[in-house]
């Protein structure tokens, strides 16, 4: 605790008097990329750091916190290009602060590490996009046994068994039969496609460590400029790693084209050589090229290369990604790539019919990721919290009821309630600090801001039909929101079909086949409550009630008779101040027309 006191304030990266904590020695160890053995310990009790020094005690080096959420960031996404938006989303999340804010501390960091920013052995820059941690990384307590993790090894995976399984089955085909697998892990976004990724490279680490992995990151809005980006990178990853070197010389011998396209593994003398055999032709020979360097490197040992984002993919990766599950070529090649569904179906993206086409054939395969249910969000809380003590009854149901499963937002959600001090964790057991019923749930910013990029991006048409629909009940039929979104009713239910084929927002109303089949209309459910809630949070109190207005006055120009009115109508034309309020009109129904389902839900 003293330690911790120490830490905060002090400088960034000054040193204080050596001694080891008595705390337990929780933490990250990791060692500097270039196998010097040079090992420190990011500690995450005392949030500072330790070095290792060889026979003598640990030497503490003092982080500013906001040094140490930087480091930490990193090391959690240990081989992984971290953007600076990312940064500023994550480490200066709601502040806005100068990118040069972000330069210093990186600064910092390196002077802390001694590491040199143009040979790095711990903080790699990736010019104008971001950074990334090269060290190996491991949990503490995972030394002892030798096994390197790169990722996160405080994360907690729940409910992801059969898709590890299934990845792993797949990289046992292509060692055995020596044949390329190029397997689509896709969902929604924060579904949980990259941990499961990397749990699946932790993996294979301990239980294959012949293995190389690579990880090619596609980076949003970057993806047009720079052809064949994420393989580019896990090349350049491959040959820097450990056992690189025969690598590189492969690169130089095979695929002369690639190699000239990453300059920091050229050698100056390589250069004018190179230069003259590249002369014209380059782009067109490097599919070929590449296919025969992987033949090459995977003779001995297998290669998992791992594609990030696909969704952001430049048009010559998508290309390689074909040329690469065509190759007839043996080799021993796992290719993962990830994707957000949504953002494939809804544009039109050339990986969706290449994925289309492959899977045809039976050339790639998907693993398209589950929310998780109740029991699973249950069985991560219990994870969280010490062996013994089991979260608070109900907590798993109401995170379930708010998240609908999906990981990102039950984190985003849990760590919510903590900041604002509802749930609490004293020495391993959950607290809340208020009952359960009593608990107002909202959006937290950080998922309220990411669900607005979604919205912002959809069109003016789709936003309106969709505001409306935020207030028209849990479950509505767009022909109830047509006319407060100054649509014709076929053009709503258009849109809202659209949507829901799309992944995107919306869905058909779970368990309404039967109203769908005697009404030929479909009811439709926002895929996410918190789609609703920022929806119709962004109302203004007039425009909200212009809108009850105007479903009112279509319903009832709808012909619905007065006994065919529903109780809620009364409800409604009254949040609308609508003078039928008053008469008690709407005061019973008999049977109601489909689209007064979704106004009846209001209630629900
Ligand atoms: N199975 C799981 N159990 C527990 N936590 C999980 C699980 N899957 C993901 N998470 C947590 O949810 C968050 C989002 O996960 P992740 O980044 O893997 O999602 P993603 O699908 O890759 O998102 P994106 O579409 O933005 O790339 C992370 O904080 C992660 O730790
Ligand atoms: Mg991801």
């Amino acid at each position: 605790m003293n330690a911790q006191r120490a830490g905060r304030g002090s400088p960034s990266g000054s040193e204080c008097p050596s001694f080891q904590p008595d705390t337990v020695r929780e933490g990250l160890w990791f060692d500097g990329a270039d196998g010097s053995g040079e090992r420190f310990r990011l500690d995450i009790v005392n949030e500072c750091l330790w070095q290792q020094v060889p026979d003598g005690a640990d030497r503490r080096r003092l982080l500013s916190p906001k040094s140490f959420a930087v480091l930490k960031h990193l090391i959690d996404r240990a081989g992984r290009l971290v953007t600076h938006e990312e940064f500023f989303e994550t480490v200066w999340s709601g502040v806005y602060v100068q990118p040069e804010v972000l330069k210093s501390q990186i600064l910092s960091l390196r002077s802390v590490l001694e590491d040199d920013a143009r040979k790095p052995r711990f903080i790699e820059t990736l010019s104008r996009r971001g950074y990334r941690f090269i060290a190996r990384v491991a949990a503490a307590d995972a030394i002892p046994s030798g096994a390197f993790a790169e990722a996160s090894a405080s994360v907690n995976l729940v409910g992801r068994e059969q898709p590890l399984s299934e990845l792993g089955a797949i990289l046992q085909r292509t060692v055995h039969q020596r044949q390329r697998e190029i397997v689509f892990v896709t969902g929604e976004t924060g579904i949980g496609k990259t941990s499961l990724v990397d749990a699946f490279l932790r993996q294979i680490r301990v239980e294959m460590p012949q293995a190389r992995i690579a990880l090619g990151q596609c980076v949003e809005g970057y993806g047009g400029k720079e052809a064949y980006y994420p393989m580019l990178e896990s090349l350049r990853e491959l040959c820097m790693g450990e056992g690189g070197a025969p690598l590189a010389r492969d690169l130089a011998s095979c695929a002369p084209s690639w190699l000239a396209q990453i300059p920091t593994l050229l050698q100056p003398a390589q250069r004018p050589a190179l230069q003259r055999e590249l002369l014209g032709g380059t782009r067109d020979r490097m599919p070929r090229e590449l296919v025969n360097l992987l033949q090459r490197v995977t003779q001995d040992a297998p290669v998992v290369l791992v594609f990030e984002d696909l969704q952001w993919a430049d048009p010559s990766t998508v290309s390689l990604i074909e040329v690469l599950a065509r190759a007839r070529t043996p080799m021993q090649l796992m290719l993962i790539g990830t994707y957000r569904t949504a953002d494939l179906v809804s544009g039109d993206h050339a990986l969706q019919a290449l994925r289309q086409e492959l899977q045809l054939h039976g050339l790639c395969g998907e693993l398209p990721l589950e929310p998780l249910t109740e029991h699973e969000i249950a069985a991560y809380l219990t994870a969280q919290a010490s062996p013994g003590c089991s979260p608070p009854e109900g907590l798993a149901r109401l995170i379930y009821r708010h998240t609908e499963g999906n990981p990102l937002f039950m984190v985003t959600l849990l760590e919510h309630l903590r900041q604002r001090g509802l749930l609490t964790s004293v020495e391993g057991a959950w607290h809340l600090r208020a009952p359960l019923n009593t608990i107002e749930f909202e959006v937290p910013e950080t998922l309220r801001e990411m669900i607005e990029t979604r919205i912002a991006r959809l069109s003016a048409e789709e936003q309106r039909v969709l505001e409306v629909a935020s207030i028209a009940g849990v479950a509505f039929y767009p022909q109830c929101c047509a006319g407060a979104a100054a649509l014709d009713p076929e053009r709503a239910e258009e849109l809202c079909q659209a949507l829901a084929e799309r992944h995107c927002v919306l869905r058909a109303a779970k368990g309404d086949r039967q109203a769908s089949r005697e009404y030929a209309a479909t009811r439709y459910e926002f895929a996410h409550a918190m789609y609703r809630e920022v929806l119709s949070r962004r109302l203004t109190p007039a425009r909200r009630a212009g809108h009850y207005a105007r479903m009112a006055s279509s319903l009832e120009s709808g012909g619905t008779a007065e006994s065919q009115q529903p109780p809620v109508l009364a409800d409604h034309l009254d949040r609308a101040s609508h003078p039928a309020a008053a008469t008690g009109k709407g005061s019973s129904v008999t049977r109601e027309p489909p689209w007064v389902g979704g106004i009846l839900a209001v209630q629900g």
